[in-house]
């Protein structure tokens, strides 16, 4: 039996997935995505830093965002493992923007790159760069993000760039002045709070159509502290406890069975 059949549920409700079916919208992320939006749509300044803690939501809250901006106004490229040099960065983001063949020499990048902004500028479509676990960029292609800014009419830029990632990409930027002092939104996630670590799990539970009570209010108190509110953690535990209370044949999940799952997990 797997663990939807004997908890009465219609799918697993705590995969590590960055499902935004599941998304729920706690006030640090309400406070992110309002403040990227706010970017994006008044004031166009160009550069948004989100960091958070790991496993707070950032990946999600990309998916999330991407599925909320019209495409009719916004056009999104979408960078992960950013591991790459300033030029294969400068070719990513002309390819992305429809050219199959970009050039391979970087003042040629560059031109091309400003000839496309330009153009998607005219039909009113903002591209928006969005890369993730952002830590991860080597320094000189961070510097080259600077570059990128540079691109702009009187009004705007004509490049929108969010980077989000692990607390030390705060690190990393603030050694970059220059684009430290270019970064004209930021914010920094989270782990839930008590109540609102209740709210999530049992916003997820419904979800996932919950005909039954599966964890006490005290186990989801417990769940809380083990996790300090890092939903991946959350995740995690839950899943774990729900699986556990499986093969117990448990009626319902208690602080001891967490107490339990948690021990295994840190071993
Ligand atoms: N607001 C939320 N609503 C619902 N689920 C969430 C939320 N935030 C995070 N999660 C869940 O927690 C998991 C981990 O979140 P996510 O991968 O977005 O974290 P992250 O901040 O990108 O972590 P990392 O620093 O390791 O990249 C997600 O796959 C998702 O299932
Ligand atoms: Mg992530």
């Amino acid at each position: 039996m797997n663990i939807e059949a004997y908890w009465g549920l219609k799918e697993k409700p705590f995969l590590n997935t960055p499902d935004t079916r599941y998304l729920y919208e706690s006030e640090d992320f309400v406070e992110a995505m309002g403040r990227i939006l706010f970017n994006l749509k008044e004031v166009k300044g160009g550069l948004t830093l989100i960091t958070g803690e790991v496993g707070c939501g950032k990946t999600l809250l990309v998916y999330s965002l991407i599925e909320k901006l019209p495409g009719s106004r916004f056009t999104t490229i979408k960078l992960i493992n950013p591991k790459f040099s300033p030029t294969q960065l400068l070719r990513m983001i002309v390819q992305e923007l429809g050219d199959e063949e970009p050039p391979r020499y970087r003042t040629k990048l560059m031109e091309k790159l400003q000839s496309l902004l330009i153009k998607s500028d005219k039909k009113n479509i903002t591209p928006v760069l969005l890369i993730d676990e952002a830590q991860a960029i080597p320094k000189r292609t961070l510097e080259e993000i600077r570059l990128l800014l540079n691109y702009e009419d009187k009004k705007k830029k004509l490049l929108q760039i969010i980077l989000l990632g692990q607390p030390e990409l705060k690190k990393r930027i603030q050694e970059i002045e220059q684009l430290n002092q270019r970064i004209n939104i930021r914010y920094h996630l989270r782990g839930l709070n008590a109540e609102e670590t209740k709210k999530y799990i049992k916003h997820r539970l419904k979800i996932a159509q919950a005909k039954r009570k599966v964890f006490t209010p005290s186990s989801v108190s417990l769940i809380h502290k083990l996790s300090r509110g890092i939903p991946r953690l959350i995740n995690t535990l839950a899943t774990n406890s729900m699986y556990a209370g499986l093969l117990l044949k448990k009626d319902i999940i208690d602080e001891p069975l967490i107490n339990e799952v948690y021990k295994e997990l840190i071993q």
